[in-house]
């Protein structure tokens, strides 16, 4: 549906576009706004800009919902598993038994990396940070797969893709992991399914499936997220019609800093210093609250999410489940636990809607399973992929999109004379 609003800048009447999404939506279509009245709008942090259209993730902050291809979260983490959602993401349906069994196939036949990029993968320091590893790794991938490299991909490698790049960061993740404490890779069993797969691949053993089960569970919670800063990353890179490891590669670099993905790093390391300083919680939160203290509450706080963040809710069950099971009692879920009591009741945080996000408890559970801390942001990008590969099939398929290319408003100086060094 689509109608117009109407604009009034200093005299000047301008018509703009409304634009009304399936849900109801409302946006002002703003792309002509400079050609017709010499106007750009301004959106630092990009706050209320949409970027595209976009049929893969719908999510309401306000009332904390979020859907995958119009299913809801909640159901896709009770009944269904990582690779169907991921096959959902990027195909736009559930698969039937056939495409399922056909995606399995598609992830087993990349159970082995490129002998360059193993070669590759063991030049990194144990002591490396995983995301850089599998950043740089992906990103070398395309110098092992010329047929990606065409602007124009073809159904076969848009089909291609997904699977073997699911199978492929996975094994990065594992072989470096087993690198870092000095023991041989284990070679993938795809017929595990994905997540016990990749924690056979870790620590070797039986996993139980439980376990493995939660684990799947928090790849699903990961999996999209709409136009968070990586996605969008993704879709920059993308809309220069980079290649897909490119692209891919630039979202994992947007995903470690600690105000997105980073953040499940950083809360670990948070919870272990309030241990340390003898588990004064409330310390940390007047830290939070002090204008003058950069220090901020780690897994706290979300851009769209001003209720409850949905992903938090469903964690917060996962996360019992796997210290129940592996018999864990973690200080470090106490001291969580006692922050998000008073956090919650605080007037600071009640008045900025602060909530816990996805990341304030998945570091508990991946520490329980064993995950270094420095690895919890790669385990992000492990659950995250199908949502940037979903992003970037879509942008590469809208005939709309452009290349990105924002506006800014100039505040430098006007133009003066070039003076010569000796008279500065
Ligand atoms: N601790 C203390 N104060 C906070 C926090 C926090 N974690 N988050 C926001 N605020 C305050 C902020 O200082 C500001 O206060 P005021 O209005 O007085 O200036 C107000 O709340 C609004 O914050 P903002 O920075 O304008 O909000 P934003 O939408 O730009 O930032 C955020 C969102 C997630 C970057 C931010 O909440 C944050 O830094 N959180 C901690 C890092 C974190 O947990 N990130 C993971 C996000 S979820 C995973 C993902 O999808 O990436």
């Amino acid at each position: 549906m689509s109608d117009n609003a109407k604009l009034d800048v200093r005299g000047n009447t301008i018509e703009l576009p409304v634009i009304t999404g399936t849900e109801g939506e409302i946006a002002l279509d703003i792309s002509k706004l400079r050609a017709q009245a010499g106007i750009i709008t301004l959106d630092n942090g990009f706050v209320n800009t949409g970027s595209c259209s976009s049929a893969v993730t719908f999510l309401n902050g306000e009332k904390g919902i979020l859907r995958y291809r119009g299913y809801p979260i909640e159901q896709l983490a009770e009944q269904s598993n990582f690779s169907e959602v991921a096959y959902l993401l990027y195909n736009k349906e559930l698969p039937n038994s056939d495409q399922s069994k056909k995606f399995y196939d598609d992830i087993a036949k990349h159970a082995a990396l490129p002998g360059g990029v193993s070669n590759i993968l063991d030049q990194f320091p144990a002591t490396a940070h995983p995301m850089g590893v599998v950043s740089a790794t992906v990103s070398a991938l395309s110098c092992f797969y010329p047929e990606y490299l065409n602007p124009e991909a073809t159904d076969e490698i848009k089909s291609r893709a997904l699977p073997q790049l699911m199978a492929q960061i996975k094994i990065i993740m594992a072989d470096f992991y087993r690198k870092t404490i000095g023991k041989d890779s284990i070679e993938s069993n795809p017929s595990l399914g994905y997540s016990k797969d990749f924690l056979t691949m870790m620590f070797g053993g039986d996993v139980d499936e439980e376990v493995a089960k939660a684990l799947d569970v928090l790849l699903i919670l990961h999996a999209d997220h709409e136009q968070n800063c990586s996605a969008s990353t993704v879709r920059v890179v993308g809309s220069s019609h980079a290649n897909i490891f490119a692209s891919i590669s630039a979202g994992i670099d947007a995903l470690w800093g600690q105000l997105h993905g980073g953040a499940n790093q950083a809360v670990l390391e948070m919870l272990e210093a309030i241990k340390n300083d003898g588990g004064d919680y409330k310390k940390f939160i007047d830290k939070a609250k002090d204008k003058n203290d950069p220090f901020r509450l780690m897994g706290f706080g979300h851009r769209v999410y001003k209720n409850f963040d949905p992903r938090a809710k469903i964690i917060k069950v996962a996360c019992d489940t796997v210290l129940e099971k592996l018999n864990i009692n973690d200080p470090l879920l106490d001291i969580a636990k006692g922050l998000e009591e008073v956090a919650l009741k605080d007037e600071y945080f009640v008045q900025r809607n602060l909530y816990p996000n996805v990341d304030f408890y998945s570091g508990i559970i991946y520490k329980a399973l064993g995950i270094p801390t420095n690895m919890f942001t790669a385990m992000f990008v492990l659950g995250r992929l199908p949502g940037w590969m979903s992003q970037w099939r879509e942008l590469r398929e809208d005939p709309a999109a452009k290349i990105a290319r924002p506006r800014q408003i100039y505040v430098g100086e006007n133009e003066r004379n070039y003076v010569d060094l000796k008279k500065r």
